[in-house]
């Protein structure tokens, strides 16, 4: 292994710095933790507040980076085979932005799948990009949103030549991956960047028996919440560039013009130490996570009325290949639907990573503990016998296509109002709405509410979807232009 990864440059120096008793007369004005309420200091430590400094002489500077966190930055593309590295103090969400506001100019085309996070529509509208969206593969019976079939890509290729960039989820929130070994050649032929979504997937790179991480499976940029997967503070997140395809020091200039300027040394120094905890110990953390994946899936597999997303369930397309750690498990065939066996394990102190109609989601990390798959294997088999009714599985919701009839970024800034969704026929949509399931975005900001999608909400609704966008959140009221 590089030895190098064994150093973190930006974590010593901020120790360095906390521990030298430094007299502060800078911000942030509570002085390394005197004037922090006394409750927070004590439920947080002392340690905490003395790291929570700004650019101070020896520390760098995150918007120009010559030391520590160019070094830091540095360690970060060698660690996961890139070529550029960027620390986002701001969730991935700002690296998806920063990328769209890179690749592309007002009135440029950006093809995605239309299952992309909220964060891409938010960086579509501040560029002015125009969105080209392609249909996911919708997995049957759990029905829930995968990656996109490899030839609804080409063609969307075709049909948009001059395209600025082609955007995939990699892996998605349910842990699929589609085949982006193979998009990545149509996108290299075709002369079009590939910007991967890796919010989910930063640990992919150091295990082999996971999914392949984007850059290696040729993606020309990934971006990565470190905070999810990676054992970094929430928020702190990383975007990678590799290849000749993207200029980066556009990629830089988008970055700084979004990022703030006071970003938490505490988050950078966190992402320091998890690069350096996945490059030197990844394998053996992510080979237990692994090793209680394959427990955990054999209890839950045993109990009546639940199917666990696996292999069996891969398609060679859409559904190409999945992340092991994400676990999904489809509870409805015991009669009861995923809202209502999260609800029960929450009320047994056990919190999943989330919940749709048919399916719970669990996450595992290098966190979890077997007591734990236990616990819940156990109290879910519980819940299964006292349902135990059995219910036939219900299809995925037939979405109605939606019509753009204005730009988004012209919706986005046009006036709008709620009305009840009973009313909106008709109208033109001012918000974005998913509906879980399949978490595919139903409508986003300048589509028209036919009387179809009018419907379709509506019975989505009673039938207990979650939504996901609508200021309204059970959307009796949905967001319209004036
Ligand atoms: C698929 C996907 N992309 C991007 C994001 C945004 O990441 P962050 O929360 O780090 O901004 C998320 C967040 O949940 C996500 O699920």
């Amino acid at each position: 292994m590089d030895k190098s990864q064994f150093e973190t440059p930006l974590l010593e120096v901020l120790l360095g710095y906390a521990g030298s008793s430094p007299s502060r007369f800078h911000v942030p004005g509570h002085g390394g933790g005197r004037g922090v309420p006394p409750d927070l200091a004590a439920a947080l430590g002392g340690a905490v507040f003395s790291m929570d400094v700004t650019e101070l002489p020896g520390l760098d500077d995150l918007n120009s980076p010559t030391g520590v966190i160019a070094r830091a930055q540095e360690l970060a593309s060698r660690a996961f085979g890139a070529d550029r590295s960027f620390f986002l103090a701001n969730g991935a969400t700002l690296g998806l932005q920063a990328l769209v506001l890179a690749v592309g100019k007002p009135g440029d085309k950006l093809i995605l799948p239309r299952n992309s996070h909220r964060s891409i529509i938010g960086g579509l509208i501040l560029a002015g990009i125009d969105p080209v969206f392609i249909a996911p593969t919708v997995v049957p019976g759990f029905n829930f949103a995968a990656g996109v079939p490899t030839a609804a890509i080409e063609r969307a290729l075709g049909d948009h030549p001059g395209a600025c960039a082609l955007l995939c989820i990699h892996p998605t929130y349910y842990g699929t991956v589609g085949d982006t070994v193979g998009v990545s050649r149509l996108s290299r032929a075709a002369g079009v960047p590939l910007l991967a979504d890796e919010a989910h997937g930063c640990h992919l790179y150091f295990h082999p028996q996971y999914p392949l991480g984007a850059l290696e499976a040729g993606a020309d940029a990934a971006v990565q919440s470190m905070h999810k997967t990676g054992g970094s503070l929430t928020q702190s997140s990383i975007l990678h560039i590799k290849g000749p395809f993207l200029d980066g020091d556009r990629v830089f200039a988008a970055v700084k013009l979004i990022q703030t300027s006071s970003p938490s040394y505490i988050l950078m120094a966190s992402l320091d130490a998890a690069r350096r905890q996945l490059a030197v110990r990844g394998t053996d953390l992510w080979q237990e996570v692994l090793e209680i994946s394959a427990e955990i899936r054999e209890w839950l597999s045993g109990i009546r009325g639940l199917e666990v997303f696996g292999s069996r369930f891969l398609d060679g397309d859409g559904v190409f290949d999945y992340d092991r750690s994400r676990v999904v498990v489809r509870v409805s065939g015991t009669g009861i639907r995923g809202y209502q066996a999260a609800q029960w394990l929450t009320g047994h102190g056990i919190f999943v990573e989330m919940a749709d109609r048919d399916n719970i989601v669990l996450a595992l990390g290098p966190g979890i503990g077997r007591e734990d798959c236990r616990k819940l294997a156990q109290v879910l088999g519980d819940l299964a016998v006292r349902e135990g009714k059995g219910r036939a599985l219900l299809p995925a919701p037939e979405i109605p296509s939606a019509r753009a009839v204005m730009k988004l970024r012209e919706a986005w800034f046009a006036p709008s109002r709620p009305v009840r969704l009973g009313d909106s026929a008709g109208r033109v949509c001012a918000e974005w709405v998913a509906a879980y399931p399949p978490g595919i975005p139903v409508l986003i900001p300048g589509e028209e509410i036919t009387p179809a999608m009018v419907n379709y909400l509506g019975g989505a609704r009673e039938a207990g979807a979650g939504f996901q966008g609508p200021d309204h959140p059970a959307l009796d009221y949905i967001r319209v232009l004036e």
